[in-house]
């Protein structure tokens, strides 16, 4: 009856002692195979997770023998949820995706919290079309159905619908017995910040801090850095098929293979549409960036934004695409100055490059193109918040 929370045996899972440090364990092997280095303060985290692991576990072992009641009902709940929060490029995603490896359930969701938010308001919707009573408690039943562990990766809240709904939700999920496992740049405290409204949000803090063990991620170093230290390139020019390719892997390594998703920037007063955004990663193209009406002011609100943008796709630059290299210009000056990081593809390489225009100057921005491309220009730090 309860095949659907223990995994095959063939996963190995025997009992809980079995995974004694299990997590631990598993960093150390990619720390020999993927030569990541060992840090401290991962390895505390670990810990934590592994608390957690255990917990489960031994909820899985109990609840074996309960085969009339629910497993994991609200009655039996002892386990804390785990709320991970820390700079950008410590390693909480990755930490994350340990956990959720070797965590021994089939009901199990990794999912990106925004992704997540949408779904519930797609189903809350599709509730009230039907005129179906109560849909935030049937949607947390049907979650319950497929997910005992939910592990959200990038928990933050901008926006007024989620917010609002959140304490419902998870007063609800809880009650389900659903344990989670969130990452986040944010203290707990620091969520919805100056968000309207957000007297009626601080309800949900309270919930998230009762339910959720919060801890900090203090991690040496930004280790997305080292990562561009080790590119071979991080300019590649040529084919764009293969341009592509490569793009792609980046980000994947970048972002572990983190989800992307739409962004609207608020500049003044309007608005500024991004179709693939992860956290403070623009993953971009030259026509986006430099083929639509954007200004000074768009510019410098992206370098503010990001700290690291990938750019498809530039063209070779030549008179016939002035307003667009003007941008270009514009572009790379406002990323430059604020140290962003930038990886991209080219149709041309930078030395080729021979644009000339009475208006304005490309070889200042060939110049730092050239030296976007260095050790020192990584190991400087980006001013963007
Ligand atoms: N100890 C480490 N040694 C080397 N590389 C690491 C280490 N920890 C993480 N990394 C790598 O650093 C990059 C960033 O890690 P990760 O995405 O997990 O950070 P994060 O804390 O989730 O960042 P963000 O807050 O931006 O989401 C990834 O490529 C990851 O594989
Ligand atoms: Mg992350």
């Amino acid at each position: 009856m309860f095949d659907f929370i223990l995994k095959p045996s063939s996963q190995k899972y025997q009992h809980s002692q079995v995974l004694d440090d299990i997590l631990e364990k598993r960093y150390r092997e990619l720390v020999v195979k993927h030569h990541i280095q060992s840090d401290a303060a991962q390895i505390q985290i670990l810990g934590h997770l592994q608390q957690l692991l255990d917990n489960i576990s031994a909820q899985v072992e109990q609840n074996k023998y309960l085969a009339f009641n629910p497993p994991f009902s609200s009655a039996q709940q002892t386990t804390k949820s785990l709320y991970i929060f820390g700079d950008v490029g410590r390693g909480k995603s990755m930490l994350m995706d340990v956990f959720f490896d070797a965590c021994p359930i089939k009901l199990k969701r990794r999912v990106h919290f925004h992704a997540f938010m949408q779904e519930v308001h797609d189903y809350i919707y599709q509730s009230q079309k039907q005129n179906k009573a109560d849909p935030i408690t049937s949607l947390a039943i049907q979650i319950r159905k497929t997910s005992l562990l939910l592990c959200f990766d990038e928990f933050h809240v901008t926006d007024i619908a989620d917010a609002m709904l959140l304490s419902r939700l998870f007063t609800q999920l809880i009650k389900q017995g659903i344990i989670f496992v969130a990452t986040s740049n944010q203290h707990p405290d620091d969520l919805y910040k100056n968000g309207l409204q957000r007297a009626l949000f601080l309800p949900f803090i309270t919930l998230l801090k009762q339910s959720a063990e919060v801890i900090e991620l203090v991690a040496k170093e930004d280790y997305r850095l080292l990562y561009f230290k080790s590119m071979e390139t991080v300019f590649y020019v040529g084919d764009r098929e293969k341009g592509d390719i490569f793009l792609q892997q980046r980000f994947n390594e970048l972002t572990n293979n983190g989800v992307v998703e739409a962004k609207t920037l608020w500049i003044k007063t309007r608005t500024v549409e991004f179709s693939k955004v992860h956290g403070d990663i623009l993953y971009s193209t030259f026509d986006e960036l430099c083929n639509r009406e954007l200004g000074p002011a768009d510019y410098l609100a992206i370098a503010g934004e990001f700290n690291t943008v990938l750019i498809a796709s530039i063209p070779v630059l030549k008179s016939e695409i002035r307003d667009q290299v003007r941008r270009f210009v514009l572009l790379i000056d406002n990323l430059y100055e604020k140290k962003i990081k930038l990886i991209c593809t080219l149709d041309q390489s930078l030395e080729k490059i021979d644009f000339k225009d009475k208006d304005f100057d490309i070889k200042r921005t060939l110049s730092r193109l050239l030296e976007m491309q260095s050790e020192k220009y990584f190991q400087s730090d980006g001013l963007a918040v």
